[in-house]
Order: structure tokens, then C-alpha cells, then sequence
């Protein structure tokens, strides 16, 4: 069987809710040179069209991790893969995330960067999965939230495969009822 896949969110929509996003953040961090942080690799192309959307100054990097877990479900041990090249301590910083699921990755970044004693932490989502929660992270800037369905497209995978797609779109095979 091959893989179906049904748009939810349209290249369009996408376009005027990070302009949105990308509006608020520039009114919050007006004069505070933030940081913003994308989990590789799923946050590469919100990350692209979200810096191009700022009309503040602001650094970026990316941080890169595995997340030890069966299939599809995170475990919350995460296993680094690559580290930030900038040193945030003191500094502003906003973790870019392309969904949030459990929230057991994003936990682990967050408390591992909290170490580093940033003048300030808040995390961005372009996609927040409430229902799967499993723990409470607080959330600055959320640009959809989704029903639990597997989506892919816009940087998120499956098998590595689908990224490029301009949209979200909902993915059902064989595996994925
Ligand atoms: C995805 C996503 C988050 C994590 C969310 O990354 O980018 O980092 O899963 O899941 P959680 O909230 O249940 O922890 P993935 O492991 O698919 O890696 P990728 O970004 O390289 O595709």
C-alpha cells in the first residue's frame, strides 16, 4: 500500500501565521538580541521562513539530538548529537521547534539549556500535539495545534522522507492507520 497523504495546513496558511508568529516575537525581543535555537532536523525550513519573518536582530543555532524511543514515541533519553556554537549564557534565547508531541525531547533540551543560565528561555512550536502530553512545558508561541494524527511535510518526516513539502499534511499507510 502506498502512503496517503491529505493537506491540513496549506503552504499559505503556514506563510501568514509565522508572518504572525515572527510580528509578536519582534514586539517581545525588540533590543534584546535573542537566540534562536532549532531542533535539527525537523525545525530547518520554520526556522528559515520565521528568521526571514523578524524585523529584530537575533542570532541562530541549531542544536541536534536522537531520541532513544520504539517507532514513533519518544522515551525522553536523548542522546546528543550536535551541541549550540554559541555560548548563551546571559543571553536571550528561543528554542524553534517544529512539533511537539510528548514533550519528553523538548523537556530534556530545555532543562539541559536552563543549565547554561540564559538571561531568559521560551520556546516557539510551529505544531503542538496537546492530547500526547506526557509533561508540562510552557509554551510562548504556538502556531497550530493539531489533532493527534501522524503529520509530515515542512520539515517533518517520516522515514526521512517528506520534508520538502511546502504544507502539512497527514499521513496514513500501513504502518499508520
Ligand atoms: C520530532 C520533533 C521533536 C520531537 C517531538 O523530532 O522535531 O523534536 O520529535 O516529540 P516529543 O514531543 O514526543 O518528544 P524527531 O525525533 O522526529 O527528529 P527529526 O526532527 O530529526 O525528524
Amino acid at each position: 500500500m502506498t502512503d496517503q497523504l491529505k493537506v491540513i495546513i496549506r503552504k499559505r496558511e503556514l506563510k501568514k501565521r509565522i508572518k504572525k508568529l515572527a510580528y509578536e516575537i519582534s514586539n517581545d525581543y525588540r533590543d534584546k538580541n535573542p537566540v534562536l535555537v532549532g531542533i535539527l532536523k525537523g525545525s530547518f525550513i520554520f526556522m528559515a521562513d520565521l528568521t526571514r519573518e523578524l524585523q529584530i536582530p537575533h542570532e541562530i543555532d541549531f542544536i541536534s539530538v536522537a531520541s532513544y524511543g520504539s517507532g514513533k514515541c519518544a522515551s525522553g533519553v536523548v542522546r546528543w548529537l550536535k551541541d549550540l556554537s554559541i555560548n548563551i549564557e546571559g543571553k536571550h534565547v528561543i528554542i524553534v521547534e517544529d512539533i511537539i508531541d510528548s514533550g519528553l525531547t523538548l523537556n530534556y533540551i530545555r532543562n539541559n539549556l536552563l543549565t547554561r543560565n540564559p538571561k531568559s528561555l521560551k520556546i516557539v512550536t510551529l505544531l503542538n500535539k496537546k492530547r500526547k502530553r506526557k509533561i508540562k512545558i510552557p509554551l510562548k508561541y504556538v502556531g497550530f495545534s493539531i489533532p493527534d494524527e501522524f503529520v509530515v511535510g515542512y520539515g517533518l518526516d517520516y522515514d526521512e522522507k517528506y520534508r520538502n513539502l511546502p504544507y502539512i499534511a497527514q499521513l496514513r499507510n500501513e504502518k499508520n492507520e
